[in-house]
């Protein structure tokens, strides 16, 4: 089995998830930003992960995967600032799931990942109420993914695999 693991991180975090499922996986296999590919040819397990921006997929993961998704089983992984248990967290979980809804979604794992403090200082300037509230709530995120999530994101990987 050909496997692929490809992210798009604008600061790490969904690197570091990605790094983690792929040293899970057997046989042969390839880690690879998402700027990086031209298409998802080739590949018998297909692993793609990137953030929520802005309540949805990051525009570059969305806009790669409506011209390339279509027909593909594909596991999708995501990591986001809010806690995993926020209430809002499933509406905007599912727009990452929409974004590859000509897909044959397989699996799905999320987790939480550090807001850089970079853009939480944007997020406090935006003059928008929802993201100058997630720029005060940086503090909370630092550390993330830690070890627990990244071994969690391994136990999910050895599961989801199974399912291509
Ligand atoms: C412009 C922008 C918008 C964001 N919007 C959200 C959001 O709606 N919900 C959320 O939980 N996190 C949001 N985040 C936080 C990122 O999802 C989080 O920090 C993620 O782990 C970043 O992943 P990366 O390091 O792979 O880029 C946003 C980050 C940026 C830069």
């Amino acid at each position: 089995m050909k496997a692929l693991v490809a992210y798009f991180s604008q600061t790490g975090n969904t690197k570091k998830v990605a790094e983690a499922i792929f040293d899970e996986l057997p046989d042969e296999k390839e880690l690879k930003d998402i700027t990086e590919l031209s298409d998802l040819e080739g590949y018998d397990a297909l692993f793609i992960g990137f953030p929520v921006v802005a309540f949805g997929a990051a525009p570059p993961a969305k806009e790669f995967l409506e011209s390339n998704a279509e027909g593909k089983k594909i596991a999708l992984f995501v990591t986001h600032a809010a806690p995993e248990e926020e209430a809002e967290q499933e509406g905007w979980l599912q727009n990452c799931k929409d974004a590859a809804s000509t897909a044959e979604l397989v699996d799905f794992f999320d987790c939480q990942g550090e807001l850089a403090e970079p853009v939480a200082e944007a997020l406090l300037k935006s003059g928008n109420p929802m993201f100058e509230e997630f720029g005060r709530r940086q503090p909370e995120t630092k550390g993330q993914p830690d070890a627990s999530r990244l071994e969690r994101a391994r136990q999910w990987a050895r599961g989801a695999v199974s399912k291509f």
